[in-house]
């Protein structure tokens, strides 16, 4: 059994397929820097062993701490944990697991990441009132979590299918609201924030001209996507003379709390790791 003190604590991440998951780089970085000699590795799990690697980390047999889960065991691995936390059963989805005696708990840090790294990059981003959030996939529901949870009054979910939007909007209350594409100039008009959660203007889609000037003043434009680090939409509102930041950040933040618990050691998020990341991806798309 991964024993609490064992030095060489063994956490993982966990997909299908796994092999793009820059969570490893992350996490080995952080290792060498505290000079812990515990081990962060990628295992493909296939949905049909999602049950038996979950059992197995819970009666220790795998030796392993706790990990990361993406694509496609976030929703699914909620039914095989023994304890899911309010965040993740917000936003429907988890990305982190550890064990407490003898126990599976999950929750999600996506949330966290984002406003951690609007809180390194862009003090003061969550002073204003009303956001507009572009896209209602997994990853926008995080999103939505962090901004209400940071005081929005108004948080306006945008979508291509309304319906999406209109599943969230349900789920998150009152203060979201959920608008087809076609309402999202009219909602920048006077609004703090933009959050792009879509994959628009990716692999060669068109994106449409949108004006950001109508936004209020100081307003800030930021986008989850990181790859390319200045997605098409953060290119035209930095065009527009818009602040804005990129997704990078919530990517490094969103690792913190996991290994945190895994290793015991809380670990920054500096320049040297985010040079790393970023050469990566100049070698690896
Ligand atoms: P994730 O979990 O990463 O958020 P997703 O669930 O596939 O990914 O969601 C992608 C988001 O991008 C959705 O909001 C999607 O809109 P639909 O719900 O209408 O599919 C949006 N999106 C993707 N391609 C788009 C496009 N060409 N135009 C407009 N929206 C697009």
């Amino acid at each position: 059994m991964a024993d609490k003190e064992d030095p060489r604590r063994r956490a993982f991440v966990i997909g299908h397929p796994i092999g793009h998951s820059r969570s490893p780089l992350i996490h080995r970085h952080w290792l060498e820097r505290a000079g812990l000699e515990g081990r962060y590795d990628p295992v493909d799990v296939a949905p049909e062993n999602l049950p038996s690697f979950i059992s197995a980390l819970r009666d220790g047999s795998s030796g392993l701490t706790g990990g990361n889960v993406t694509i496609p065991h976030k929703e699914t691995v909620l039914d095989l944990v023994d304890n899911v936390d309010d965040i993740a059963r917000q936003i429907g989805a988890a990305n982190t697991l550890w064990l407490e005696n003898g126990r599976v708990m999950a929750t999600n840090t996506d949330s966290y990441g984002f406003t951690a790294n609007l809180d390194e990059m862009a003090t003061g981003w969550d002073a204003g009132k009303t956001a507009v959030v572009f896209g209602a996939g997994g990853a926008s529901r995080a999103v939505i979590h962090a901004l209400l949870s940071r005081g929005f009054e108004q948080v306006h979910i945008v979508n291509r299918t309304e319906a999406r939007a209109q599943a969230l909007a349900e789920a998150f209350g009152p203060r979201a609201v959920a608008h087809c594409n076609d309402r999202l100039q009219d909602l920048l008009g006077g609004a703090d924030l933009f959050v792009n959660t879509t994959s628009l203007g990716m692999g060669g889609t068109e994106v449409p001209e949108v004006d950001f000037t109508v936004m209020a003043e100081n307003a800030l434009v930021t986008d989850i996507v990181y790859i390319p680090l200045e997605t098409p939409i953060l290119a035209m509102a930095r065009r527009q003379g818009l602040n804005t930041v990129d997704g990078l950040g919530m990517l490094l933040h969103q690792a913190v709390p996991g290994f945190a618990r895994w290793f015991g050691v809380t670990p920054q998020v500096t320049p040297d790791l985010r040079r790393l990341i970023i050469a990566d991806m100049e070698t690896h798309i």
